[in-house]
């Protein structure tokens, strides 16, 4: 269980906007939301909202009726989503709170969505009862939580070089993000918190970068890996790169590198 809770300050949520959004985060939301759409009318809340990409994307298909809010704990991210969402119909109000204790009544939402949030609350029963407590009966859930790390091997590789040249601290920030449980345990965890219905799907995509070092730039520009990776000298971050471009191999072709990524979606029912 990961702690630290992916924090992010004020220019990282913005290179997170610039850099993650558009390369993984908005086409995995497309997807996540084409399983379990919106109808117009309904009450939407986007958990561990970040810079608020499912929420925008949810708010597409609503055709300017019903509510949607976003609500994480990162105000910096926050602060991003309310920046590019302001054109937005239906309205999206932005909120901070944490998983497990989230800010609204009982029974306040149709549809729950959490994109890649799940894997950094501290207390995951926790947060899914809450989850369930903010449902209205019949109300839907869709979670997206990448599969362990086993199956996300260029990440896996990035990890291994980070930790070989920046440390295990710093290899565990990149390490965070994938799962540690298994299908079975999250679907168990979802049921335990109360809802029904669950279903439990494997989603494949990929993310490119130009080079091993773009995705190394990315990752300093738009994620917690800011700090350890500013504080390396120069000839420890060209011996990362290195390195990762030999890890990647597998992966490069004549656009850069692509990534195989793999995510559960989870759906379930109040
Ligand atoms: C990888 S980002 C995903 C953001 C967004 N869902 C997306 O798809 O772009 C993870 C988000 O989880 C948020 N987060 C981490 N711990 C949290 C907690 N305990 N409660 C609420 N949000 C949390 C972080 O602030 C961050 O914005």
């Amino acid at each position: 269980m990961n702690q630290s809770g992916w924090q992010l300050g004020e220019s990282t949520a913005a290179g997170y906007e610039r850099h993650l959004v558009p390369g993984i985060f908005a086409p995995w939301a497309e997807r996540l939301i084409a399983l379990t759409p919106p109808r117009p009318g309904e009450r939407v809340l986007d958990v561990a909202c970040g810079t608020g990409i499912v929420a925008r994307t949810a708010a597409r298909r609503m055709e300017d009726r019903g509510q949607i809010v976003g609500v994480d704990l990162n105000e910096e991210m926050l602060q991003v989503a309310r920046a590019v969402s302001g054109e937005i119909r239906p309205h999206i109000e932005w909120r901070q709170g944490a998983a497990g204790e989230l800010p609204f009544p009982d029974e306040s939402f149709d549809l729950l969505y959490c994109q890649q949030g799940l894997q950094f609350f501290p207390n995951w029963d926790a947060a899914l009862k809450d989850m369930n407590r903010l449902l209205a009966p019949g109300g839907r859930l869709a979670l997206a939580v990448w599969r362990t790390i086993d199956y996300n091997p260029g990440f896996a590789a990035f990890v291994a070089a980070l930790e070989k040249h920046a440390g295990p601290e710093t290899a565990l920030i990149m390490r965070s993000p994938f799962a540690v449980l298994p299908q079975d345990d999250l679907r168990q965890m979802v049921s335990r918190a109360g809802l029904t219905d669950v279903r439990m799907r494997i989603a494949v995509g990929s993310a490119r970068f130009d080079s091993a070092g773009d995705l190394i730039d990315r990752e300093e520009q738009s994620s917690p890996l800011a700090g350890p990776l500013g504080d390396l000298d120069a000839a420890t971050r060209e011996a990362l790169r290195t390195d990762l471009e030999e890890r990647l191999e597998p992966w490069t072709d004549d656009d850069g590198v692509i990534l195989p990524l793999q995510s559960h979606f989870i759906t379930a029912r109040r």
